[in-house]
This record gives structure tokens, C-alpha cells and sequence, in this order.
């Protein structure tokens, strides 16, 4: 049984293994006050560019605790946070955000995308009234839960309007690299850090055992932020943990190197598809993708491979989400494309 359920199956990458290794025996400051996590912060300040020298970077374990540590922090008691009825803050992170008091409110997305439309919506639905909860930050996943990815313009054209309402933008990039990676991505690291008030690199999904490195941008969010990521627990004594494992997928572009072979072999088993005369629930280029197909083949596929069945399309078919990671290997994905041959 090969497994397509995820891009967290393995474990890390050998050169992310190494540098831990290799470090092992270092004694280093706690709390991510190391030489790693500085160097770490500074070489991914590098990839910002612009004045990057001024966005702060602070390490955390996993997309949850990063999305609740940083939401918690930006949004005062009676603020709410807005995403698509698809977001993982609203479905998959247990109320996570909302257990720190703050309403996470929606927008219906077929894309995974949310628009300034549908934040105007919700900003329609909540007239500063203080009655209700005051939407005020607007956060999006990029690449998105069904695996689409933002355009530059369409970045571009959210930022603006979260600019003219006075709204923060804030992007999980949980698959980050997959979406900057993904084939036509014309958006940068420098773009989401232009773009977003805060934005997160994810490293669990791309090859680090763990961690994630948050990157504020809002002068105004960053005061006292380490306040709150250790009255969240998440503050880690030994934060070099997460610190050396970003400053190996920094050093050189490895980091992006992962995140283009996921995306490879996930396009690979999409073209495949695609010419098997299969359809997609969305358009994504990235390393998450979800054919629809007849029961009776997922049945069949099931015996072998193991994948997350997302969603009845009609009384015959599903979509499936297929997902590939930096460790999935090109003869495995051959071997199961032979299935739809
Ligand atoms: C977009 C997105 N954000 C956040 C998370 C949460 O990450 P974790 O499971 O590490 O808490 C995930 C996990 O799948 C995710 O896909």
C-alpha cells in the first residue's frame, strides 16, 4: 500500500536529518535565540527582499499552532477573522481559532480562492454595528486547500481592498512552496511579503521533520509577538530544532527543490488523467490535485493505494485528493499511473 493521503507521510529530508546531526552536540541558546534560528530568520529576510531587514521571523512547530498563535495575537476581543467555507482555520483546526474568542466568518469558494467580493459580503453583513463581531482580518492559504493557487493580480486586487477597509491580509502558507514552485505562479516571496501583513513559510509539508517560520510584516503586529507565542505554549526551549532545519532549506534552494519535485510528480499523474479523459474538482498546479472518477475505480484503486476520498460529485462519482511530497518517488507515480492504462 503506497500512500498519496499527504505531503507529511516521511519523515525529513537527509539533508535536514544531517544538519541535525551534524549540530547535535552544539549547546546552543533556548528559545530560538540560537545561531541557527538567527541565521535561519536572516537568510530567509534574503529572499524577501526590498526591506526585509525589517520583517520579524519567528519559528513555530505546525500550522495550527501558527495560525491561532498569529490571529490571536493580530485580532483584539471583539475582532473576527474571514476565510472561504474551505479554509483550514474554519474546517480542519478543531475551532482552534475561535477557542481563542475570535469568530472565524466565511465566503462560499468553488476555487479555494476568496476574493474582495466575498469579503464584501461579509463586511456588508457586519455594518459596525457592535452587536455583532467586526471582521478585520481577511486570511487566505496559498496554495489553497483544493490545491489552486493565486495570480499576482489576484493578490494584488485582495491586498488592495484589505488596504482601503482597513482589514489585515494574512496568508497560511502551510504549502507555500508549492504554490510559488507551481508551473505560471507569477507571485514571489518578495510579492507575499509586499502584499500580506503576516504570511507563514511552511516546513512541515516541505521536507523539514517540522516547523514553520512566521514572518510579520505590519510593524503594528509585531509588538511583543514572542509574548504570545509563549502564552500559547509554543515557544520552544529548544527552538534550534526548527531554526536549523529552515537555515539548511534556506542555505541554497533546496526549499524550492522539494517543493518542485512534489509539484512535478502530482502534474505528472494530472496530465495522465487529464489524457485518460478524467476531470478535476479544481485546477491546481501545485502538489495536491483531485480527479474525479467513477466509484467503482476508486474501489479498485483503493486496493493498492491510499488516498483521501474528498468529495460525491453524483450517485457514480467522487473526487479523490492525491497529494505527492518531496520524498514520492517517479517510478511509484508511474506505477500508478499504469492503473488508468
Ligand atoms: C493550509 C493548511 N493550513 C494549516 C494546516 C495545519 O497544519 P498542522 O496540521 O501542522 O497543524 C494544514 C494542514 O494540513 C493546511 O493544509
Amino acid at each position: 500500500m503506497y500512500s498519496f493521503k499527504n505531503d507529511y507521510a516521511e519523515g525529513a529530508h537527509p539533508r535536514i536529518l544531517k544538519a541535525l546531526s551534524d549540530t547535535n552536540l552544539e549547546q546552543s541558546e533556548g528559545y530560538g535565540c540560537d545561531e541557527h534560528s538567527l541565521a535561519a530568520a536572516a537568510l530567509i529576510k534574503e529572499r524577501l527582499g526590498g526591506d526585509s531587514d525589517k520583517v520579524d521571523v519567528h519559528f513555530l512547530c505546525g500550522g495550527t499552532q501558527t495560525n491561532l498563535t498569529a490571529i490571536s495575537a493580530f485580532l483584539r476581543s471583539h475582532e473576527a477573522a474571514v476565510g472561504t467555507n474551505m479554509s483550514h482555520i474554519f474546517v480542519h483546526e478543531t475551532g482552534a481559532v475561535e477557542a481563542t474568542g475570535h469568530k472565524v466568518l466565511t465566503v462560499p469558494t468553488t476555487d479555494g480562492k476568496l476574493y474582495p467580493d466575498g469579503v464584501q459580503a461579509v463586511l456588508d453583513a457586519h455594518p459596525g454595528d457592535e452587536h455583532m463581531v467586526k471582521p478585520r482580518l481577511v486570511k487566505i492559504s496559498n496554495s489553497t486547500e483544493i490545491g489552486s493557487v493565486y495570480t499576482l493580480k489576484e493578490l494584488e486586487s485582495l491586498s488592495r481592498f484589505c488596504g482601503e477597509k482597513k482589514l489585515l491580509l494574512y496568508a497560511d502558507g502551510a504549502r507555500l512552496g508549492s504554490a510559488l514552485c507551481a508551473e505560471g505562479n507569477d507571485v514571489t516571496l518578495a510579492d507575499i511579503r509586499r502584499l500580506t501583513d503576516a504570511f507563514y513559510i511552511g516546513g512541515t509539508k516541505n521536507g523539514a521533520l517540522l516547523g514553520e517560520a512566521l514572518v510579520i510584516t505590519n510593524d503594528a503586529l509585531k509588538e511583543d509577538f514572542r509574548y504570545h507565542i509563549k502564552q500559547k505554549g509554543a515557544l520552544m526551549a529548544k527552538g534550534r530544532v526548527v531554526g536549523i532545519q529552515f537555515e539548511e532549506l534556506f542555505r541554497d534552494d533546496l526549499f524550492f527543490d522539494l517543493a518542485r519535485h512534489a509539484n512535478g510528480l502530482a502534474q505528472l499523474i494530472a496530465s495522465a488523467l487529464k489524457k485518460a479523459g478524467y476531470s478535476f474538482l479544481t485546477d491546481s498546479p501545485s502538489n495536491q490535485i483531485f480527479p474525479i472518477l467513477p466509484n467503482s475505480i476508486i474501489s479498485k484503486l483503493q486496493k493498492n493505494w491510499s488516498f483521501i476520498v474528498w468529495s460525491k460529485i453524483d450517485e457514480s462519482r467522487s473526487s479523490i485528493r492525491l497529494v505527492t511530497s518531496w520524498a514520492t518517488k517517479e517510478e511509484v507515480v508511474r506505477e500508478f499511473i499504469k492503473e488508468f492504462e
